[in-house]
């Protein structure tokens, strides 16, 4: 995958209930071929497979739990992540928190099996100590931001900058993202001169009365 990502999280909006997460999916894979730039979605647990199966872009969990295989009703193991045809997944978002040896060893089982881990976090310390578990990616998001109209890059740009200092100041390897009402094609371009190496977003797709338009205005400036 090329930087910079776009990750677009479906949450578990009524948009994408059902077949309605295969039409996003597509509306973004098509967006993503015909720019070249890496879009990443991730479809509600219910459509995870069906949408790995029908797009050959990246597809994400929006959540994974610290199991291996076994007796887990109801959670989301790594591995069965993998089984489904996804490639990858969050892991403590805002809106489904882990403790913090979960997420530790929601990591260490993503990397055995093979699948990205993106993990977010609410402020720079709490990013600061996952970078340790060493995951794929790290999303910083001040949860007070999401779902709303004011993007992360204007109301707190420090977070940004200060994640992506402290993060690759603990591995180089590990790409930050930045998210919380990104809506546009600026909010994209100043999350990467903050130094992030993408953005996660939700509303701005998947509430967006046009979604591909939306898609082709936050790509706009790459
Ligand atoms: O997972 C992305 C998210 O929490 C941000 O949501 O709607 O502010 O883009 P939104």
């Amino acid at each position: 995958m090329n930087k910079p990502f776009i990750v677009v999280n479906f949450k578990a909006y009524r948009e994408v209930e059902g077949f309605s997460a295969l039409e996003i999916a597509d509306i973004c894979e098509e967006v993503s071929k015909a720019s070249g730039i890496t879009i990443i979605v991730c479809p509600p647990m219910a459509e995870l497979s069906y949408v790995a199966k029908s797009v050959t872009i990246p597809v994400f969990s929006q959540n994974a739990d610290p199991y291996e295989s076994g007796a887990f009703t109801g959670w989301v193991t790594p591995s069965m992540i993998k089984a489904s045809e996804a490639s990858g997944t969050l892991i403590n978002h805002a809106e489904h928190k882990q403790p913090t040896a979960s997420i530790a060893r929601t990591v260490e089982l993503c990397d055995i099996v093979d699948i990205t881990s993106i993990v977010c976090a609410d402020t720079v310390r709490s990013a600061t100590e996952i970078a340790s578990f060493h995951p794929d990616m790290i999303a910083v998001e001040p949860p007070e931001l999401i779902g709303g109209n004011v993007s992360v890059t204007d109301a707190d740009p420090k977070i940004v900058e200060n994640t992506v200092n402290s993060v690759k100041n603990v591995s180089r390897f590990i790409s930050v993202l930045c998210g919380a009402g990104v809506k546009t094609g600026t909010d994209v371009k100043k999350a990467l001169e903050l130094g992030a190496d993408g953005v996660l977003l939700a509303s701005g797709v998947v509430k967006s009365k046009d979604p591909k338009a939306s898609l082709l205005d936050l790509i706009k400036y790459l």
